[in-house]
């Protein structure tokens, strides 16, 4: 929400921007969280974060598959465009999937191109280190803003044989640095750490001239994200340790159609107060019209309700 102003009215929220993201490394912490569709966009928006995500996560925590790997462009280009539908004061990134930024760097730029003008993205990330830094440089030369991901990369899974903390060994850690240093030299507006020890975050997040955005990177990194589901406890997947769950919005929606298959069996909803109704004359001529006949029917007795 809003914060109030000194005036006590509610304060205008500034648009944020690639520019102004890059603009706050090693100042306020930076937050990002994901989103997927137009109430997520919304809520995310209202709470003021700084920039939300529509995440391939989607494949897993909405759309039920077991990789992020099985989502397309098409499906991103969707769920982008209903989050951008919500008109985030927050910077909108879409998430390019896996093999969208991989074939060349023309059919990269292509692809980020319809995250923009298809889905309304203001800016794309993608994952992987020193060797996108070609598809990274294309998709800037038409003036998309890019934002990197390295670490535990989950486009990834197969390669790394599983989802592991990435970098805890010297020559993993070195890697990493360099594929820092490689991606803020190209141009990336900020670099998401997913998965690396805090150490590791702590030197990259100093090495580099783009603010870091950490997850599952300890508390050193620019920013945080967290995939929002997670964040309100919406995921029926595995929960990581670096997840702190902050709602229990699965739990709570349960109890709550729990509750209203109770009322509707038990008779108590819909109440009058949840219903249309005739103007009374009409109403009244209805019942004595029909009463004798529906009353042999069974059921509750017709009655024009005052
Ligand atoms: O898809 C996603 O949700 C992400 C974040 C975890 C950074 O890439």
């Amino acid at each position: 929400m809003s914060k109030p102003t000194s005036n006590g009215g509610p304060a205008v929220r500034r648009k944020v921007t690639a520019p102004s993201v890059r603009a706050r490394k090693g100042g306020e912490k930076i937050t990002m969280v994901t989103a997927y569709d137009y109430p997520g966009g919304r809520i995310a928006d209202r709470a003021g974060v700084d920039m939300i995500l529509v995440g391939d996560s989607v494949a897993n925590v909405v759309l039920g598959y077991e990789t992020t790997n099985e989502v397309t462009l098409e499906d991103m280009i969707h769920h982008t465009a209903a989050v951008s539908r919500s008109k985030p004061k927050a910077l909108l990134i879409g998430d390019m999937p896996w093999m969208s930024f991989h074939v060349s760097p023309e059919e990269t730029l292509h692809n980020a191109a319809r995250l923009v003008r298809e889905g309304g993205a203001e800016a794309v990330k993608l994952e992987g280190g020193a060797e996108r830094v070609g598809m990274i440089r294309k998709i800037l030369s038409a003036e998309i803003p890019v934002m990197g991901h390295i670490g535990l990369t989950p486009q990834s899974v197969h390669a790394m044989g599983g989802y592991k903390v990435m970098g805890r060994g010297l020559d993993g850690a070195r890697q990493l640095i360099d594929d820092a240093k490689a991606l803020d030299e190209a141009g990336v507006f900020a670099l998401v750490l997913e998965g690396v020890p805090v150490v590791l975050a702590q030197v990259i997040t100093r090495e580099v001239s783009v603010p870091t955005i950490g997850i599952g990177a300890g508390a050193y990194t620019d920013g945080q994200v967290l995939v929002m589901h997670d964040l309100i406890g919406m995921n029926f997947g595995h929960y990581p340790k670096f997840v702190r769950r902050y709602e229990d919005l699965a739990e709570r929606a349960t109890g709550a159609i729990t509750d209203w298959i109770s009322d509707v069996r038990g008779g108590t909803f819909p109440g009058d107060h949840e219903a249309y109704h005739m103007v009374q004359a009409a109403a009244d001529q209805l019942v004595t019209e029909f009463a004798e006949r529906s009353n042999k029917v069974g059921g509750p007795e017709l009655r024009a309700v005052r």
